[in-house]
C-alpha cells in the first residue's frame, strides 16, 4: 500500500497552479489501481505565518475544503482533515524544529523571498521554521509519495533530510517521502509575468486565473497573456528559455488535454489560436468543478461533518507516529 500525503494553506483565492500542479494529481491517484490511502490537508497552521487578523483564516478553510471536495476528492478514498484539529503537526514540528540547523532554514528559497518581499514589515519566526511544520505534515503519517507543484520540491527535499538526521540519532522511525509531480503544470506561470510562478501572492490579478473566475474572465486573461513578439511558421515552439510566455500557455493546454507540450505545440501556428484554445480548454475543465464548488460552498453543515470525520481519522494515524516518535528518543512516558 502507498500512503500519499499533500497539503495546501488556506490563504488568498484557490488557483489554477493549485488545481493542475496538485490537486489534479490527487484526485487521479485515487483512481488508480495500486491500493494507496490518501491524506489531503488544509494546513491553517501554516497560514499563521503571515495572518494577522481574527476570522480569516477560519472563512478560508470552509472555502479550501469546498474546493477539494469539487475537484473530486472522494471521502470515501480519501482522507481530508484540517491541520489544527490534529494537534500532533505542532508536537511533532517542535522536535523538527530540534532536528534540523538554523544554516538548513536560512538557505529555503520560499524564507528568502517571501522574508525579502515583507521588508519593513513583520517577519514572523514562524515563516522561518515553515519547513520544521511542513516535514512533520508529512512525517507524521508515513508518507512514501506527496504529490505537489514543483515549487515545493526542496520542501520535500528538507523533510527527507530531517527524517533521515531523526533515524540517524534515534533510530528508524520515520519513512523517508518522495516528492511526486505532473507530467505538465508542475510550474503554472503568471500569465502576466511568465517568468514568475502564478501565486496568492502576486500582485495583479490580471495574471492568475482564480478556479472561481468565470468563463468569459478566464477567456479574458488567457487573450491578453503575455507572449513575444516573434512571428514565422515556428514562433509557437516550447522554448521555456528563450519564449516563456509561449512555452506556458504550452504546458497549461497540456496540462488540461493530458497531452505534452511539444504535442500542442505542433497544432498551433498563431498566438491567437493557441490563446483561444488554452482558454476553452480550462473553461471546460473548471465548469464541472465550479459548479459542484457552487453547490457546496451553501452546505456548510456537509463540510463541516466530512471534516470532523477526516480529522477523527487523521488524529488516529498521527498520534501513532508520534508516540514513536516520543519512544525512540525516549522520552519519559505520561
Ligand atoms: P500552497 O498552499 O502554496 O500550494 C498548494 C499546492 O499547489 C501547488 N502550486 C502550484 N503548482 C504549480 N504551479 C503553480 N503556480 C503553483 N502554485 C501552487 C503547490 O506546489 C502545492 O502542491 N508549503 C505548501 C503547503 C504544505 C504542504 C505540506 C504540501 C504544508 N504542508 C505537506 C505538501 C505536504 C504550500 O504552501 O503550498
Amino acid at each position: 500500500m502507498i500512503r500519499v500525503l499533500s497539503c495546501t494553506q488556506p490563504t488568498g483565492n484557490a488557483h489554477l497552479g493549485n488545481y493542475l500542479g496538485a490537486w489534479r494529481n490527487w484526485v487521479k491517484g485515487q483512481g488508480q489501481d495500486t491500493e494507496r490511502d490518501n491524506f489531503f490537508g488544509i494546513v491553517d497552521l501554516h497560514a499563521l505565518t503571515v495572518t494577522e487578523s481574527p476570522g480569516v483564516v477560519g472563512a478560508a478553510t470552509v472555502d479550501l475544503a469546498a474546493w477539494y471536495f469539487a475537484v473530486g476528492l472522494d471521502p470515501e478514498l480519501s482522507t481530508v482533515f484540517v491541520q489544527s484539529h490534529v494537534p500532533e503537526h505542532s508536537q511533532l514540528a517542535w522536535l523538527m524544529e530540534c532536528t534540523l540547523s538554523y544554516g538548513e532554514l536560512s538557505r529555503m528559497t520560499q524564507f528568502k523571498d517571501k522574508s525579502a518581499k515583507r521588508e519593513g514589515h513583520f517577519i514572523s519566526a514562524g515563516l522561518f521554521t515553515y519547513p520544521a511544520l511542513m516535514a512533520a505534515d508529512i512525517l507524521l503519517y508515513d508518507a512514501n509519495e506527496v504529490p505537489v507543484g514543483d515549487d515545493q520540491r526542496q520542501h520535500v527535499e528538507i523533510t527527507r533530510d530531517a527524517a533521515i538526521r531523526f533515524n540517524h540519532r534515534f533510530g528508524d522511525t520515520l519513512v523517508l517521502p518522495e516528492a511526486v509531480f505532473p507530467p505538465a503544470g508542475a510550474r503554472v506561470m503568471d500569465l502576466q509575468d511568465p517568468t514568475s510562478k502564478m501565486s496568492k501572492s502576486s500582485s495583479s490579478d490580471a495574471g492568475i486565473v482564480n478556479l472561481a473566475d468565470p468563463p468569459e474572465a478566464i477567456m479574458k486573461k488567457f487573450k491578453r497573456a503575455v507572449t513575444d513578439s516573434d512571428t514565422g511558421p515556428d514562433a509557437v515552439r516550447y522554448d521555456v528559455a528563450a519564449k516563456p510566455g509561449v512555452s506556458s500557455l504550452l504546458d497549461i493546454l497540456a496540462a488540461a488535454t493530458d497531452s505534452t507540450a511539444e504535442r500542442v505545440a505542433g497544432e498551433y501556428t498563431r498566438y491567437g489560436d493557441l490563446k483561444t484554445a488554452t482558454g476553452e480548454a480550462i473553461v471546460a475543465l473548471l465548469e464541472p468543478v465550479q459548479q459542484r464548488y457552487r453547490e457546496l460552498i451553501d452546505d456548510r453543515g456537509e463540510l463541516a461533518r466530512l471534516l470532523a470525520v477526516g480529522g477523527a481519522k487523521a488524529r488516529q494515524v498521527a498520534g501513532t507516529t508520534l508516540r514513536r516518535a516520543y519512544d525512540a528518543i525516549g522520552l519519559l512516558p505520561a
